[in-house]
C-alpha cells in the first residue's frame, strides 16, 4: 500500500528519535519515498547523515540550506507528500503544531501540507499525561490528524508508564492500513473464527487445532477496508490488530451458532472460517472422569448443527455468505459440494495435503470457488495476502 507513496517523516528532539531510523528503513523497504525534516533538537540526537543515509535524500532542517543558500519550500514540500507522520513528536511540536507557532521547517511544512498528517508522541508520563498536552492532542484531532498514541512501557527517564512512541512496525502498519482503498465502507461483516471446544468433563473436550489466525486475519482485512466487523470466536490466543473490531468469545458449536444467527441478520458479508467441532459428547459429566482399573469410559456423540449451513437457509438476498472447506482428500470435489450443500455463495478450499496450508501456520494456500462455476488457485501465501484475495474476490462478485 505505501509503494511510490510520498511521506515526509518529521523528527522532533526525543530519545525515541533512533527508532525514526527503522522507521525510515521499513518505510523505504514497503517502497516509498521518504523525505526526513528534523528540528534542529532532533539533531543532537541522531545525526541526519543517518536519515539521508536511510532515505536516499538530504534531509532538510533549515529554511535555507547554508552552504548553497537553496531556499527549502515548505510549500512545495506540502504538495509533494502523500502523508506526513511526525515521529517522534515532542510535547513542543505538538503544541507548536496545534498552535500554529511556525518557528521552525517542520511546523512551516505541516501548516502548508494538504496530506493526512499522522502524529506518533513520545515523551515522559507525566508531560504526556499533562492537560496542556492532552488539549493540544485534542486540538490536532479536531483538525483531522491522527494520533498514534504511544505505548505504555519504560520510559527514558526509567519511570514506567504511557509515552513511549509506538513501535516502528505498528506505525508503518497504521499508515498503510490508511491508504487501503475503503471499498467494505457502511458494510457489516460476521466472521466466524478458531475452534469450538466440546466439553467432556472440567478438564477435558472435543476440539482441533485451529489457531484462529486466519479468521482474525479476515477480520483484520475486513476493517482495514472500512467494514465494521464482528468476529465469533471460539478459545483462540490471537487477537484484532483493530480495537474497533467486536470479538464474541464462545466455546461450543451450539454457543457459536446462537451467536451468529443474532448477528447474521443485520449483516451483509458472513465467512464460515471456525473450525467447527462436527460431534459433540451427549452429556457433560461435571467431575473429573476418573482413570478406570479395568474399564474404558464411552463418550457418546452427538451431531453439532452445521453454522454455515443454517444461516445458508436463513440467507436474504443481498446477504453474501462465504464458507471454508478443509479437506484431506477430493479436495475440489468435496468443496464444490459443500459450497451447493450450505448454500454458500462462496468456499475457499483449503488443503492439508499443500505444505503450509491450514492450521496454526502462518500461511495458507487456496482455491477460492464462487457459485458461478468460477474457481483460481493462489500461491502460498501469509494469511493476511489470503484474505486479501478473499476480500478482492468478494468484491468482485458483490459489483
Ligand atoms: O485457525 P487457523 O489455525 O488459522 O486455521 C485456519 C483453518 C484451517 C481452520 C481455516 O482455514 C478453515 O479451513 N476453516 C474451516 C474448517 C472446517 O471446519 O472445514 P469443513 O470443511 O469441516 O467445514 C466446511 C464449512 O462449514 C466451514 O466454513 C465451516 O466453518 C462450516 N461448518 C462446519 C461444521 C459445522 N458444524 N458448522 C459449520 O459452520
Amino acid at each position: 500500500m505505501l509503494k511510490g507513496k510520498h511521506i515526509i517523516l518529521g523528527v522532533t528532539g526525543g530519545i525515541a528519535a533512533y527508532k525514526s531510523a527503522i522507521l525510515t528503513r521499513l518505510l523505504v523497504k514497503a517502497g516509498a519515498e521518504v523525505q526526513v525534516i528534523m528540528t534542529p533538537a532532533a539533531k543532537q540526537f541522531v545525526a541526519p547523515l543517518t536519515f539521508s543515509t536511510l532515505s536516499g535524500k538530504p534531509v532538510i532542517s533549515e529554511f535555507f540550506t547554508a552552504n548553497t543558500g537553496q531556499w527549502n519550500s515548505h510549500v512545495d514540500l506540502g504538495l509533494w507528500a502523500d502523508a506526513m507522520i511526525i515521529a517522534p513528536a515532542t510535547a513542543s511540536t505538538i503544541g507548536k503544531m496545534a498552535n500554529g507557532v511556525a518557528d521552525n521547517m517542520l511546523v512551516t511544512t505541516y501548516l502548508s501540507a494538504k496530506a493526512p498528517v499522522f502524529v506518533a508522541p513520545a515523551m515522559d508520563l507525566d508531560m504526556m499525561a499533562h492537560p496542556s498536552t492532552r488539549r493540544n492532542l485534542e486540538l490536532l484531532k479536531s483538525y483531522g490528524n491522527h494520533i498514534i498514541e504511544p505505548a505504555e512501557g519504560e520510559l527514558a527517564s526509567h519511570l514506567v508508564g504511557k509515552g513511549r512512541m509506538e513501535e516502528p512496525e505498528k506505525i508503518v502498519q497504521v499508515l498503510s492500513n490508511f491508504f487501503v482503498p475503503k471499498d467494505l465502507a457502511g458494510k457489516k461483516v460476521i466472521i466466524t473464527a478458531g475452534p469450538t471446544y466440546e466439553k467432556i468433563d472440567p478438564v477435558r473436550f472435543i476440539g482441533n487445532y485451529s489457531t484462529g489466525k486466519m479468521g482474525y486475519a479476515l477480520a483484520d482485512e475486513a476493517a482495514r477496508r472500512g467494514a465494521s466487523v464482528t468476529v465469533v470466536s471460539g478459545p483462540v490466543a490471537v487477537k484484532p490488530q483493530d480495537s474497533d473490531i467486536k470479538i464474541i468469545p464462545v466455546q461450543t458449536a451450539r454457543q457459536m451458532l446462537e451467536a451468529a444467527q443474532t448477528v447474521f441478520a443485520d449483516t451483509d458479508i458472513a465467512i464460515m472460517c471456525a473450525a467447527v467441532a462436527d460431534y459433540a459428547p451427549d452429556h457433560y459429566t461435571d467431575s473429573k472422569i476418573k482413570r478406570e482399573k479395568d474399564e474404558i469410559p464411552v463418550i457418546h456423540l452427538v451431531k453439532n448443527p452445521d453454522i454455515a449451513a443454517t444461516l445458508g437457509r436463513e440467507k436474504q438476498p443481498g446477504q453474501f455468505l462465504v464458507g471454508f472447506a478443509l479437506e484431506t482428500d477430493s479436495e475440489q470435489s468435496n468443496a464444490r459440494e459443500k459450497m451447493h450443500r450450505k448454500n454458500l455463495d462462496m468456499i475457499v478450499l483449503n488443503s492439508l495435503r499443500d505444505k503450509g496450508a491450514g492450521f496454526g501456520t502462518d500461511t495458507n494456500k487456496v482455491t477460492i470457488f464462487t457459485g458461478e462455476g468460477m474457481s483460481v488457485t493462489y500461491d502460498l501465501k501469509s494469511k493476511p495476502q489470503v484474505a486479501s484475495d478473499i476480500f478482492d474476490s468478494i468484491v468482485r462478485c458483490l459489483k
